[in-house]
């Protein structure tokens, strides 16, 4: 009896175990579907889910393939790339496993140009979402999630009913692991060159049960579809983050304080800048971390107007060169496919030389600064700021002999860029991409003695 069972129950755990191992995800599930398996964002959104559709129109997620720069990323640089370089030849087809799910899984390779106008366009589209079934493997990463298009609909809730399509109830649609599936990359050479969804799991909102949804798929009173009734927890689809500088602004708190209220000309004075990240769930900055950069800048202003720029002190840990702002160069691997023999590179960072900058340098096989995070062999020191992570910055001082007696204002401005100005000049890219956000700012005042 113990042993029919057994045998039973094992042979049901094969079957289990066969039937997943059918379903293709990430690399393997190249060209394993058709567009036609998936519907088209318009048909969701026509007379259903009007809001929804809206939403997503203006998140990054419907424009992930056709954006300018990601545009000119994929086709200027990682398909000559991988065309050239065989260690990188995967990304050809791979980048669009996340940014155009429908054209990987088509092997539509590479697809054709936005302004083609194909179905490539439609990007992260609703069906590709919603028919998301679970993953493969034990971490999220490289688009492991398994794909299975059709009359189902995966979605939060049980026992809804459509006039246009079946539902289920999934619980993995409402996981963090969900978004990792696209959130989490690693590159060629086996570094993690995008963990939004590991750094999450590390930090203190997975512990408390905080997913990446209530923070960017927040819940409100309203509609899921123009037929349904209201509920109070309508998850919207904002999907907003870098590209909104609403959610960036305020994500690090900034205070200032001297260690002196009065001074006299010629005096040394040191001012603590504290660092606090209360907003967001992961690292800031998280993601594209290879090009995006956010600096700390102090200023003095005296009773006269003069301003003077306050250098941050080195705190002496390794790799700090690339956390303070210099006049370097650095980029040199673009020259790749570029085609440009012996590139000397362009200006790393482009803000005020001497300001604190918070980065995980990428670093190509040479071991330079990159910003093709497919090129990436090594990481530097991971100097950005945890959730909830306080960090503080010193800045010592001399006054100088001739400063006139009177109030002295100093301001620290914390700024976001998501992409480096010279970076953005040298490729073509329109400027909106590099524009600065300023994130928070502090003053503080001193007085000088006559
Ligand atoms: C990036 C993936 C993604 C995309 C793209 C996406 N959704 Fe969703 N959608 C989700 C997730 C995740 C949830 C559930 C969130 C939760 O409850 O935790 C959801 C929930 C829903 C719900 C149920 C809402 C509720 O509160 O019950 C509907 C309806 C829906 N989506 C429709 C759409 C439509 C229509 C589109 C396209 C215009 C779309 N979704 C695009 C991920 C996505
Ligand atoms: C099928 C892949 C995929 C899945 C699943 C996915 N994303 Fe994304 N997401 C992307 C891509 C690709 C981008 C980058 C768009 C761009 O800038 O090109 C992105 C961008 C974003 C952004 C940044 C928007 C901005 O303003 O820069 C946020 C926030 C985001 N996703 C949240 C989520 C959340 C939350 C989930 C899970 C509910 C999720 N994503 C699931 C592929 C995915
Ligand atoms: C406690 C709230 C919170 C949680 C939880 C959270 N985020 Fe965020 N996220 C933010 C805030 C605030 C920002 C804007 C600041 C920034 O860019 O980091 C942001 C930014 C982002 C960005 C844009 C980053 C960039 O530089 O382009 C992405 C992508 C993103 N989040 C994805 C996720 C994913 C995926 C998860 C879950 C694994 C998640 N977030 C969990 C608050 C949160
Ligand atoms: C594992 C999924 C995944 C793969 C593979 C992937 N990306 Fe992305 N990519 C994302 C996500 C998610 C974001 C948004 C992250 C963020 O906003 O911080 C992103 C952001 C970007 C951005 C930045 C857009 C911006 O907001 O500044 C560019 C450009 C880009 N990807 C191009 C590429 C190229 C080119 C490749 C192939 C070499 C590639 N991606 C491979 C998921 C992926």
């Amino acid at each position: 009896m113990k042993t029919t069972f057994t045998l039973m129950f094992s042979s049901f755990l094969l079957l289990v175990s066969l039937n997943a191992q059918e379903k293709k995800a990430g690399g393997e599930a190249l060209g394993s579907r058709s567009y036609d398996d998936f519907e088209k964002p318009a048909s969701c959104g026509k007379s259903c889910h009007v809001d929804f559709y809206q939403q997503w129109t203006q998140a990054m997620m419907s424009q992930a393939y056709t954006h300018h720069w990601d545009e000119i990323e994929y086709f200027k640089l990682a398909v000559p790339h991988a065309e050239k370089d065989p260690k990188v030849a995967e990304v050809k087809a791979g980048c669009n496993g996340c940014h155009s799910p429908m054209a990987f899984l088509a092997n539509d390779v590479p697809p054709p140009k936005p302004e083609l106008n194909s179905r490539a366009n439609e990007s992260v589209s609703c069906d590709v979402c919603h028919t998301i079934t679970g993953f493969k493997g034990d971490v999220p990463y490289n688009f492991n999630y398994i794909s299975e298009p059709g009359k189902t609909k995966y979605g939060p809730r049980e026992g809804v009913v459509s006039p246009a399509h079946k539902t289920q109830a999934s619980e993995f649609i409402q996981t963090a692991e969900f978004c990792g599936t696209c959130h989490n990359e690693k590159d060629p050479y086996g570094v993690w060159v995008k963990s939004t969804h590991l750094e999450w799991k590390e930090g203190p909102y997975a512990k408390e049960g905080v997913r990446c949804q209530d923070c960017h798929m927040t819940k409100a009173q309203g509609q899921v579809a123009q037929l349904a009734p209201q509920v109070p927890d309508a998850r919207q689809h904002l999907f907003h983050g870098a590209h909104d500088p609403g959610k960036i602004r305020g994500t690090i708190e900034v205070r200032i304080h001297p260690d002196i209220r009065e001074l006299e000309p010629g005096e040394r004075i040191r001012f603590t800048v504290a660092l606090f990240n209360q907003k967001t769930g992961h690292k800031f900055p998280t993601g594209s971390a290879e090009e995006r950069l956010v600096w700390l800048h102090v200023e003095a202003i005296d009773a006269k107007g003069n301003v003077y720029h306050l250098p941050v002190d080195k705190k002496g840990f390794k790799g700090e060169e690339y956390m303070i702002a210099a006049n370097t160069l650095a980029y040199q691997d673009l020259g790749i496919p570029l085609d440009i023999p012996d590139f000397k590179g362009i200006q790393r960072d482009g803000v005020p030389v001497g300001d604190r900058i918070y980065r995980l340098p990428y670093l190509d096989p040479q071991g330079r600064m990159t910003i093709m995070q497919w090129n990436t062999a090594s990481l530097g020191t991971d100097y950005r700021i945890g959730p909830r992570e306080t960090k503080l910055e010193t800045y010592t001082w001399t006054l100088p002999a001739n400063a006139p007696p009177g109030l002295l204002t100093v301001k620290a401005t914390l700024n976001y860029q998501k992409l480096p100005l010279p970076v953005a000049e040298f490729l073509g890219v329109p400027l909106e991409e590099a524009e600065i956000i300023e994130v928070n700012s502090h003053t503080t005042t001193v007085t000088v003695l006559p």
